[in-house]
């Protein structure tokens, strides 16, 4: 339920912010090939798994396959790429990091002469085809999305034998998400909260949105049960029933943030961390939005 994210952490960084983390009691870690530090991930996993009992059966790896990989003949490439990063045999969950495809290639984003996303026009739904031969071949244990709306998934679910476990989206009290989560539950798929703090440093982050964990209600939330803000966003995805996935290189904040199980907010509480949203993005992909499949219109 509570994972290790990964986006942003330095290659230089990632490998102790893992090490750490699983000293520290985490389990599950949540990569991708689009966060280009997969190898320090598997290095650090493989040393912890010398250094410690634990083996890989005891822990949980997310990888995603990236845009520019969704032509069907080139995902079990992409997905192979990502097991010899990680130095494993198979990744318990393999997402579809978003639903839109890019020009295959070198360049992960790969732009034209005006500065312009290259699009590809591979349907997700034959990608997740591909994905799925991925589970029957035993590289993936599951596989789901990432940034999918209602109407992809729809139209995913029309066309898919196995169904996505997983749909991972930006979640925190600025952006609940409440009616794309529901229609997730009505269809057995969990709910993987990315940005659960709101990412406290984005520099895109308008004046007129504090940055979530210097609210004045969180603050003083947390100051009320002597817990960090970060904390108290943590708890509001669990007591969701989400799964949550906070970021950090930051030995003080990796420990801090999974000691979550000690406390319950009330229903009063969960009811004001709702009341925050302002279905603020902070992920929204812009130079992406003329893409067909842009999922955020
Ligand atoms: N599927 C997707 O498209 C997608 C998109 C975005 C994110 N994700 C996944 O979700 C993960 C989490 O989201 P995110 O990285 O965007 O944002 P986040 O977890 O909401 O925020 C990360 C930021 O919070 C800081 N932080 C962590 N713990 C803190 C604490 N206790 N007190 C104060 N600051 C704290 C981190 O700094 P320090 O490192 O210094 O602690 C970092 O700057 C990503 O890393 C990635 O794995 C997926």
């Amino acid at each position: 339920m509570l994972g290790l994210g990964t986006w942003n952490s330095l290659d230089y960084q990632v490998g102790e912010a893992v090490m750490t983390a699983i000293d520290a009691g985490y389990r599950h870690f949540d990569c991708a090939h689009a966060h280009h530090n997969e190898q320090q991930i598997g290095l650090a996993l493989r040393a912890m798994f010398r250094r410690t009992q634990l083996s890989r059966k005891d822990i949980f790896i997310t990888s995603k396959l990236w845009n520019t990989f969704h032509r069907p003949s080139l995902v079990r490439l992409a997905c192979e790429t990502s097991l010899k990063n990680l130095q494993t045999d198979y990744l318990d969950l393999y997402l579809m990091h978003w639903p839109m495809a890019f020009k295959e290639g070198n360049d992960l984003i790969p732009l034209d002469s005006e500065g312009e996303i290259i699009f590809s026009y591979n349907d997700f739904v034959d990608t997740w085809m591909a994905m799925e031969k991925l589970v029957e071949d035993g590289l993936c244990k599951a596989i789901g999305l990432s940034n999918f709306n209602e109407t992809q998934i729809e139209r995913l679910l029309k066309n898919a034998s196995i169904y996505p476990a997983v749909n991972q989206i930006e979640c925190h009290p600025y952006l609940t998400q409440k009616k794309l989560k529901e229609f997730c539950e009505s269809k057995d798929i969990a709910v993987i909260a990315y940005s659960p703090l709101g990412l406290p440093r984005n520099p895109f982050c308008n004046s007129c949105n504090k940055p979530l964990i210097q609210r004045k209600e969180i603050t003083q939330l947390a100051k009320l049960l002597h817990k960090t803000p970060a904390q108290i966003l943590i708890r509001y995805q669990l007591q969701r029933g989400n799964i949550v996935i906070p970021k950090s290189v930051t030995k003080a904040h990796i420990r801090s943030n999974i000691l979550v199980n000690d406390f319950e907010l009330t229903e009063e509480a969960m009811k004001m961390l709702n009341k925050l949203n302002i279905n603020y993005r902070h992920v929204h992909f812009k130079t992406a939005r003329k893409h067909p499949d842009y999922p955020f219109k």
